[in-house]
């Protein structure tokens, strides 16, 4: 936990955004039975919960009264039947001291002090629920049908949360530099392990282990795959094979809950082959052009779109694309290959604030989602500003089930060379990510720099067996 007088700010600075403004309901997270009741998955706090509270333990809930500045945190202290089988804990109260709340209050108070506030007409606001039992929850203590729940959240209350937590203090940063870190330990030991024979579990486990033993685990489930076209393939059963390419896309949470997002891909043997070598180069001059535009007041879109014309201009060099690049990016035809965008928010979440509605995280008024296919997929569109934290990661896949069917509808074959495309249909995918801070006037790159030149990628892959 930071200490106190952090989770004080941010509670002020949420009641200056919310004054006058009625009732902040917020409901922590319980635990989630796996298989049954007593066997539970591990337990993720909700991140807008760690962020104001703190609390890292299922159970709780708390109320901010905007018009009184009245901060109450709510839980259940532990009996001992709870003692014997988890050990003794901190009472509520003294939960509630250590991140500076004054007041604490038994769980089933909760209900009637909601109660209270709708009674005399006052706004309980609340953020869309994402698991099941908490949108029953705020159901019943606010009387909402359960269908209503998620889209009678407070939009107030999410623009003033995304307006806190999308800028990052020093102690963010420096967690979230912490879980980069423990990340570049995954990709490393996985560059310098992997080789032929062995299973993608076998290395998928491998670096699990080290968030787990460096952190609070995994920050999303691992893809470790020579599958890479498959931008989200969690299948790790392949075979690994002389001449196929991995992408390894994992990262680790801190203890407290701060992520690090990173992909590296890299042979199967000891060296790209040619064609692979054609499309990293150009996955990692795309990447470097992103991150050579970013600075406040950037549109991340147009960084985006920079990336995407790189994609057109080297593809159109390989024979894989033809026509005018501007053209073909402005027609969307580069997302054949690049089908999702260049990338997102990161901190408590590795895609920051996703719960709480993309674009109120990623875009803004007046700043509207483009609907064409893959630009459509760019979570962050807007100008950056100094504190945002944010990955940067193009990729170029070759899906055979997509080729074919925009092949067979003839889409885009002015710019599409098909019948080279048809060749590469093998190939996999490549892609780079890494997680970068936005300065007063530049970015910078967070954690230890992690190797992808070919010559270092080769040179650790030239040893690994
Ligand atoms: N880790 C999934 C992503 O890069 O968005
Ligand atoms: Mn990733
Ligand atoms: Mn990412």
């Amino acid at each position: 936990m930071f200490e106190k007088n952090i989770y004080i700010k941010r509670r002020k600075k949420l009641k200056e955004l919310m004054k006058g403004n009625g009732v902040l309901l917020f409901v922590g997270n319980n635990d989630v039975p796996m298989n049954y009741p007593a066997n539970q998955y591990h337990f993720r706090q909700d991140s807008t919960f760690l962020y104001f509270f703190g609390v890292d333990e299922p159970g709780f809930a708390a109320l901010i009264d905007t018009d009184s500045g009245e901060e109450i945190l709510f839980g259940n202290d532990f009996e001992i039947d709870d003692i014997i089988w988890m050990g003794d804990q901190p009472t509520v109260k003294e939960r509630a001291e250590e991140v500076g709340m004054e007041k604490s209050l038994p769980l089933k108070e909760l209900d009637s002090y909601v109660k209270k506030a709708i009674d005399e007409g006052r706004k309980v606001h609340y953020l869309p629920p994402y698991r099941a039992d908490v949108l029953i929850r705020i159901s019943e203590l606010t009387g909402i049908p359960y269908s209503n729940v998620k889209k009678e959240a407070s939009v107030e209350l999410i623009k003033a949360v995304v307006k806190l937590r999308e800028k990052k203090g020093a102690e963010e940063i420096e967690e979230i530099e912490k879980a980069v870190n423990i990340t570049g330990e995954m990709h490393i030991t996985a560059m310098k392990t992997a080789r032929p024979g062995l299973y993608e579990r076998d290395i998928a486990g491998l670096i699990e282990g080290i968030a787990l033993s460096k952190g609070a685990g995994i920050s999303f489930p691992v893809i470790f795959t020579v599958h890479g076209e498959t931008l989200h393939n969690h299948y790790h059963g392949n075979l690994l094979e002389e001449g196929r390419l991995i992408i390894n896309d994992s990262g680790a949470e801190t203890t407290l809950h701060y992520a690090g997002d990173i992909t590296r891909t890299f042979p199967v043997g000891k060296k790209f082959d040619s064609r692979q070598r054609d499309i990293y180069s150009l996955v990692l001059k795309a990447q470097k052009k992103a991150i050579s535009m970013l600075a406040p007041g950037v549109f991340y879109r147009d960084v985006h779109l920079a990336a995407a014309k790189v994609f057109a201009e080297g593809l159109k060099d390989l024979g894989l694309m033809k026509g005018d690049p501007d053209e073909a990016v402005r027609a969307g035809a580069h997302a054949l290959f690049f089908p999702h965008g260049l990338g997102h928010m990161m901190g408590l979440d590795v895609h920051d604030m996703e719960n709480l509605g993309e674009d109120y995280v990623g875009y803004r008024d007046g700043l509207k989602r483009s609907e064409q296919f893959g630009t459509a997929y760019l979570r962050l569109a807007k100008e950056l500003e100094p504190g945002f934290v944010f990955t940067v990661e193009p990729g170029l896949y070759f899906i055979p089930k997509l080729i074919d069917l925009w092949k067979g509808e003839g889409k885009f074959k002015d710019f599409i060379n098909y019948d080279k495309v048809e060749t590469y249909k093998d190939f996999g995918g490549v892609r780079i990510e890494d997680d970068y801070l936005v300065t007063e006037n530049g970015a910078r790159l967070l954690g230890n720099p992690i190797p992808k030149e070919i010559d270092e990628v080769e040179e650790i892959r030239g040893k690994a067996y």
